[in-house]
């Protein structure tokens, strides 16, 4: 009698604990399948989609390199025309005649350094005279050159890597979301990235940006959300991109470590259908994974993997 009791209580609090766990996780879970399908149920109407509902122009920032040039390629795909911002004039130029050999989209290309503060928020908006956009994606972002204690990385790449990630995605998202509550349709992009799960030693202050990004960008969400905006977060993990050249393993394209090519396909996929997402499935499977585990784990898990890649990147330059 005892013995059923016991079992019964203990029954109990498995299913109330994998009711606890499911509740929790059910959103993840939703989102996890999204992301996973969604390429495959893209119709032949969402060409003209994106197009209607947001507007005709998209104002991509990085776009000459990465995931932000695969985003924006991605978005011509579909129809739209681009502004394309970097530091670099003639990559802006290359990056332009190229998407425009490929699809008859029109560019706008404009050179602006956003290290530079509100300065390269003015430039963009003098150069842009009468065009309205449509979708806005802040995929600019700097990232330190290896993993590295905080008083290593140089004062001026920690001053932009804040200045960048942190100031630039707030004040392009306020020069550019007045106009859209307006028209009471537009769609803001903010990349953010998996460090945004948790502290990232060794990647602290990068890490600690995402996290703003991610905090920012739910937040101007709720603001906006009843004036007809979409506001997403995209959250990828490792992406084989120059950013990541400090380690040759995420310098081949696997499933885990997609080119931007791959990424940006399911990213702008998930643009209108989800408000946060990894955007790139497999990259839904370690957001989905790594939530599960507590926060200090995940952090312990994260310094040591940069460590170890702070190591192999060290003694490799040091044999060289
Ligand atoms: N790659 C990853 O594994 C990964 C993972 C998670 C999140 N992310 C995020 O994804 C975004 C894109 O990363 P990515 O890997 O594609 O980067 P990337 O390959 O290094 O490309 C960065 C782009 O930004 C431009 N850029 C750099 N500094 C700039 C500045 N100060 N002003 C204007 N443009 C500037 C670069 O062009 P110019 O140098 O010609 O100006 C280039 O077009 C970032 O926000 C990053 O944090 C990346």
């Amino acid at each position: 009698m005892f013995c059923n009791i016991y079992t019964l209580a203990l029954a109990l609090l498995g299913f109330v604990v994998l009711l606890n766990f499911l509740y929790i996780n059910f959103w993840g879970l939703l989102q996890l399948a999204h992301s996973i399908l969604a390429p495959y149920f893209i119709a032949h109407e969402e060409n003209t989609t994106l197009a209607k509902k947001y507007g005709s122009w998209a104002l991509i920032t990085g776009s000459t390199d990465g995931i932000g040039k695969a985003y924006a390629t991605e978005l011509a795909k579909r129809g739209i025309n681009l502004i394309l911002v970097s530091r670099n004039k003639e990559k802006l130029e290359n990056t332009a005649r190229e998407i425009e050999s490929k699809y008859s989209v029109k560019t706008k290309i404009i050179t602006a350094d956003f290290s530079q503060g509100v300065k390269a928020i003015d430039i963009i908006k003098n150069e842009l005279g009468s065009i309205e956009i449509g979708i806005l994606v802040n995929n600019v972002g700097k990232q330190y050159e290896y993993p590295m204690y905080l008083e290593e990385v140089p004062e001026e790449d920690l001053w932009d890597i804040v200045n960048i990630n942190v100031g630039a995605v707030t004040m392009m998202c306020r020069a550019f979301i007045k106009d859209m509550k307006k028209r009471g349709r537009g769609a803001i992009v903010n990349v953010s990235s998996g460090s945004e799960l948790q502290p990232l030693p060794f990647m602290t202050v990068y890490a600690a940006t995402k996290a703003y990004i991610k905090s920012f960008t739910t937040s101007l969400r709720y603001e906006y959300g009843e004036y007809g905006l979409t506001i997403q977060h995209l959250s990828p993990f490792f992406v084989n991109t120059k950013m990541n050249r400090f380690c040759e393993r995420f310098q081949k394209t696997t499933y885990i470590v997609p080119d931007a090519e791959m990424y940006a396909r399911y990213a702008v996929s998930t643009l209108g259908k989800q408000d946060k997402s990894t955007g790139y499935w497999c990259h839904g499977v370690q957001y989905f994974l790594a939530e599960i585990a507590p926060e200090w784990l995940r952090m312990h898990i994260g310094g040591q993997m940069n460590k170890f890649l702070r190591n192999e990147y060290l003694n490799k330059i040091k044999s060289s």
